[in-house]
């Protein structure tokens, strides 16, 4: 029986992967399971698979219910944490959203862990530290992410040198083909309807501004050792094809099915087995045809730019870029600034940012906070021009 932790139980990745849990109950059973603010939904998971232990992360919002039953309720971010590192705790399933996850990733490395990872914000916050966690404690890193996942799978037996090139596929979001022009009246709305995978605010918006796709290609050149230089992004509007390895001999592997992260999120479960589920063999090459491809549009999209750049600087400049922008992200869905406005916020916010390596999480973190306070200056500058333009 493999005993799990699942952090962001609560969000899209968390439901999925209690739904894999529910399908297998002989494999795996929850040992921990975590929310941000939503009680309510917490303790109808809680009152479901009775885990050890239940933690309310956000200290600020009340009625957290009295510990009794089978399952000790906690609050708090140290509490978050410290579930990652549990002795009862077998695989930590970390389905946080943004660097809030880089604590718990670094605790399940650290103590030997197997870490299944969806937020790929603490490896781009992170990375260098990750992996010499990973290192240190013996934990394994698994990735969750659809394309990341695939590559994993097409890799089985290859090294980095065999490969010669990583090629992740990009859906393009709801806006491809748009011009800049036109993305600058799209209402947060219209951002967060997403054409293929049903996922989160805050990755739904990262993936119509492909600042995602940047994010995965900084989660590629850690996971898999592979330069940036090697590592391409394509748009693939049907979700089919997950990603593409090319190795040095020509041949060329893709991982292909529906867009569910149920597959992946069991894959990164079972790793290096898998496990028999007959819910998910649901793909019918003739009704996905045809399949097709496209360029990244840099001139619409300059996020992807932007993010791969701070990958190939190094240091501290991605975690600069995925916290400066976080707060885009949050200052567009509060309708602060328009759409293409976020690329100019997470530009200024990278100029400053340190090309330095970091020693420690105490200089990942201070990175961070820097480019949270210059990426929220230029977001309320922004907003005052825009309301000045508007009177
Ligand atoms: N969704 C997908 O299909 C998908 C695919 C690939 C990768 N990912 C990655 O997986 C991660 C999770 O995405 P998601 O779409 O599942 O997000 P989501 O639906 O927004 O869920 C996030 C979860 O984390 C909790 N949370 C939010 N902020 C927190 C904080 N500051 N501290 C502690 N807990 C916090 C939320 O609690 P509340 O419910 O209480 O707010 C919720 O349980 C992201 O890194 C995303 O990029 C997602």
């Amino acid at each position: 029986m493999i005993r799990l932790a699942i952090l962001g139980s609560t969000g899209s990745i968390g439901e999925s992967a209690l739904e894999v849990v529910r399908r297998h109950p002989d494999r795996f059973r929850v040992t921990a399971l975590s929310a941000n603010r939503r009680i309510a939904a917490l303790a109808a998971q809680v009152r479901e698979f009775s885990p050890a232990v239940a933690v309310i992360a956000d200290d600020g919002v009340g009625g957290v219910p009295d510990s009794g039953g089978a399952t000790h309720w906690a609050r708090g971010r140290s509490a978050l944490v410290e579930l990652a590192g549990r002795d009862d705790v077998d695989v930590v399933v970390n389905a946080l959203v943004g660097a809030a996850g880089l604590g718990p990733t670094l605790l399940a490395l650290e103590t030997g862990k197997r870490l299944a990872l969806a937020n790929k914000e603490s490896l781009v916050a992170g990375g260098s530290l990750v992996l010499a966690a990973a290192r240190r404690g013996g934990g394994e890193l698994i990735p969750v992410d659809s394309e990341h996942s695939a590559i994993l799978q097409c890799m089985r037996g290859s090294g980095a040198r065999d490969v010669a090139r990583l090629i992740l596929t990009a859906s393009g979001g709801p806006f491809r083909g748009w011009s800049r022009e036109e993305l600058w009246d799209v209402q947060p709305s219209q951002a967060l309807r997403h054409p293929t995978w049903d996922m989160g605010s805050k990755i739904t918006i990262d993936s119509a501004t492909l600042a995602n796709k940047a994010l995965e290609v900084i989660e590629g050149h850690f996971l898999f050792g592979i330069e940036y230089e090697r590592i391409e992004a394509v748009v693939h509007p049907q979700s089919i094809v997950h990603s593409f390895v090319e190795f040095v001999d020509g041949s060329l592997l893709a991982q292909v099915g529906d867009p569910n992260m149920e597959l992946p999120i069991l894959y990164a479960l079972t790793y290096p087995g898998r496990a028999e589920d007959g819910a998910l063999r649901t793909f019918d090459p003739v009704a996905s045809s045809p399949l097709t491809f496209e360029k990244v549009d840099h001139g619409a999209f300059p996020l992807y730019g932007l993010g791969t750049g701070a990958g190939a600087r190094g240091g501290l400049a991605p975690a600069a870029f995925n916290a400066a922008n976080e707060v885009a992200v949050e200052a567009f869905l509060g309708e602060k600034i328009r759409f293409p406005e976020m690329a100019e916020v997470v530009a200024r916010a990278l100029e400053t940012a340190p090309a330095t390596e970091p020693g420690g999480v105490k200089e990942v973190f201070e990175a961070d906070r820097e480019a949270r306070r210059v990426a929220r200056e230029v977001s309320e500058q922004l907003q005052r021009e825009g309301s000045s333009r508007k009177g």
